[in-house]
């Protein structure tokens, strides 16, 4: 059975800017360095058992970047939690992939239930974003999940298909066992405070990985990373991460500060 690396992202949407991004490193910092717990964090990082991720708000990105490589020694990787599928050019707003690995970043969230319900993204523009990452050097965190009123009609599954057929159609199996990592998120549990059950979130997640087996084999399905999001905090996070097809959190409120993320980093150790 194929070992996949979980990955323990926060997502911090709009939230620390560039003094309080300063002081959420220097926190886990010295939680990586003299806390027994966050030492052990730091070991687990070293052999490969997790993967920590941080995504800032645009502004903050470059001290994020700076102090994940000074004072946390490369043990977190830095994320864009949007990009545009262009190089370059008249897009007044927007940010290249290029750009955002110039700025150091390692990955990019693409899809996030906010860029689609609130900005209005739609699964042809998702698309676009993804393939364009696909071929960056960034790894895309690629977003999908089902609204409520899809969820209580049974439609869950259809959502999913739908969104992650639209997404890849066209795109290279090889590549994507290689670079993607997908998050079920469903959007009723965004900043809600209710989450999905451990056994909802696995039966989504494990229908995601059945479609990418039918979709492009089995050694893909072995190695993508599916990850759960949605009110996730210290006291949920061992009990989702239990399950065989989740392989990793995209947290939001709770990564906005050290303390609470390194709880949830605790749990995955
Ligand atoms: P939440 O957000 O943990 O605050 O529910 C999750 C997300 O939007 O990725």
């Amino acid at each position: 059975m194929t070992v996949r690396t979980k990955i323990i992202a926060g997502n911090w949407k709009m939230n620390n800017g560039i003094a309080e991004t300063g002081e959420f490193f220097t926190k886990l910092e010295t939680w990586f360095g003299a806390d027994e717990i966050g030492k052990k964090a730091a070991a687990a990082v070293r052999s490969g058992k997790i993967e920590i991720v941080v995504a800032p708000v645009l502004t903050s990105i470059a001290t994020a970047v700076a102090s994940a490589k000074k004072g946390c020694k490369d043990l977190v990787g830095i994320s864009a939690q949007n990009a545009y599928f262009e190089k370059k050019g008249a897009f007044t707003g927007e940010v290249s992939l290029g750009m955002l690995e110039e700025a150091g970043c390692k990955y990019v969230i693409l899809g996030h239930s906010e860029r689609r319900h609130v900005f209005g993204e739609s699964d042809e523009l998702l698309q676009k974003k993804l393939a364009a990452a696909l071929v960056s050097k960034l790894l895309p965190i690629f977003c999908v999940g089902e609204l409520l009123s899809e969820r209580e009609s049974g439609k869950t599954n259809d959502v999913l298909k739908k969104q992650l057929n639209r997404a890849w159609l066209d795109t290279d199996g090889d590549l994507l066992a290689e670079k993607l990592a997908i998050a079920y998120e469903p959007v009723w549990a965004i900043g809600t405070g209710k989450t999905a059950s451990s056994d909802d979130a696995q039966n989504a997640c494990a229908f995601i990985r059945e479609l990418i087996a039918e979709t492009f084999g089995i050694n893909a399905a072995e190695k993508i990373r599916i990850l759960y999001g949605g009110s996730v905090k210290a006291e949920n996070s061992a009990g989702i991460l239990e399950q065989n097809d989740i392989d990793g959190l995209l947290i939001g409120g709770a990564s906005v500060e050290a303390e609470s993320f390194a709880k949830i980093i605790t749990a995955a150790l």
